[in-house]
């Protein structure tokens, strides 16, 4: 599947700019969701096995999951599931409707398996997005996977402000979804990622578990998780560690997208890399390696770790399960290999685990 996919479907896509490639492939999915037949021949073509995994408190089919901003504003739902994905997070949403930046905002450099992009949170706000997923919860398309959401901050809103929004944000979106990752790691936001900052997350985090507790009233509370950059030192993660059981995190992802570029750059790679923006695909697959290791280490594997990062290929996958992760994302790797690697890396992860515990994987190469 994948090899139909590289060599005949890639060329023609990659022969138009990267974000009207993403619209119109978005708009025949959201299409597709709407059409029993659609679906049901994609659940066909891309069914996974089971493979399954429970952290969080929930229970997830398979360890692979759709990465942040491929499906901002939840328009094709159900089909995430149908190409086997164990779950999804949608978003990134901001509390406020925002177009994002100018475009072109989004580059492949192909040689590397790499994409920059500086989209800037373009998204229709928390509202829309709540109106949205009520809906194909109405029509009875919500899947059975668990859904996350991503939730950033808008860019009209000051830093000071910046934990009322997550928190409104979390409130409008509550009842919607399984899980919720703060999203403090975007390069593409002024100032945002200052938010990654102890006292600040601090704010947010609280304030989000308040709305938590009053809503949830003595029940489940929803699952929440932070999202962090590849670019923070040691020193800086280790901060956002000591967050977790003040501030009952359920877990991490790690990573967002880097501000760093590859040493060696050709001409043709120079084109793509000196534009402004975060750094997606293979180039960033070792850093966020490394992230998910040594968060894995400072936790001592006790906070599940959402691995994403340049997972191409079921070996990346299970490097960075073995590093720590227990759950893993993926995006640039669907854009260049296709739809057919979510089979391929849940297949491959689990002949790699050899009817092993998933358990005793999860950082077995970390300990
Ligand atoms: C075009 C684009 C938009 C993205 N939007 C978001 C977003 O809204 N929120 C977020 O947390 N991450 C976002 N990401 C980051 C991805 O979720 C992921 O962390 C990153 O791309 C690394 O994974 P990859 O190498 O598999 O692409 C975006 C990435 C891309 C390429």
């Amino acid at each position: 599947m994948s090899w139909l996919y590289r060599n005949i479907a890639r060329p023609f896509l990659f022969a138009q700019d990267s974000e009207t490639v993403h619209n119109q492939t978005l708009g025949l999915l959201a299409q597709a969701s709407h059409v029993t037949g659609a679906r049901k021949l994609a659940q066909a073509l891309f069914e996974t096995a089971p493979l399954p995994v429970e952290a969080m408190g929930l229970r997830f089919p398979n360890p692979v999951g759709l990465a942040a901003g491929m499906d901002k504003q939840a328009v094709a739902v159900p089909m995430w599931e149908a190409l086997g994905f164990g779950f999804s997070e949608l978003g990134g949403v901001t509390g406020h409707a925002q177009p994002g930046n100018p475009q072109p905002r989004m580059f492949r450099h192909v040689p590397d398996g790499a994409l920059v992009n500086r989209m800037g949170f373009n998204n229709g706000g928390a509202a829309a997005l709540a109106e949205r997923l009520a809906a194909w919860r109405t029509q009875g398309l919500w899947p059975s996977h668990p859904v996350g959401i991503n939730l950033g901050k808008s860019k009209i809103t000051p830093l000071d402000q910046a934990a009322a929004e997550y928190a409104q944000s979390f409130r409008t979106l509550w009842h919607l979804a399984d899980f919720f990752v703060v999203n403090v790691s975007s390069p593409n936001t002024p100032n945002l990622r200052q938010l990654q900052d102890k006292t600040a997350l601090d704010d947010i985090l609280a304030a989000m578990q308040t709305v938590n507790a009053e809503l949830s009233r003595g029940g489940p509370a929803k699952p929440v998780l932070v999202k962090v950059a590849p670019d923070l030192t040691f020193d800086a993660l280790d901060e956002i560690v000591s967050l977790v059981g003040p501030r009952q995190l359920a877990g991490l992802v790690a990573t967002n997208t880097t501000l760093a570029r590859p040493e060696q750059q050709d001409h043709l790679a120079q084109r793509t890399y000196r534009q402004t923006g975060g750094l997606s695909g293979r180039p960033l697959a070792a850093r966020s390696t490394e992230v998910v290791r040594h968060l894995y280490r400072q936790t001592r594997g006790t906070v599940p770790i959402i691995g994403v990062g340049g997972i191409f290929t079921a070996a990346d996958a299970w490097e960075k399960v073995t590093a720590g992760a227990s759950l893993v994302q993926v995006y640039s790797g669907l854009v260049y290999e296709g739809p057919g690697l979510v089979r391929e890396l849940v297949e491959g992860l689990t002949e790699r685990l050899g009817g092993g515990c998933w358990s005793d994987a999860v950082g077995s190469a970390a300990r």
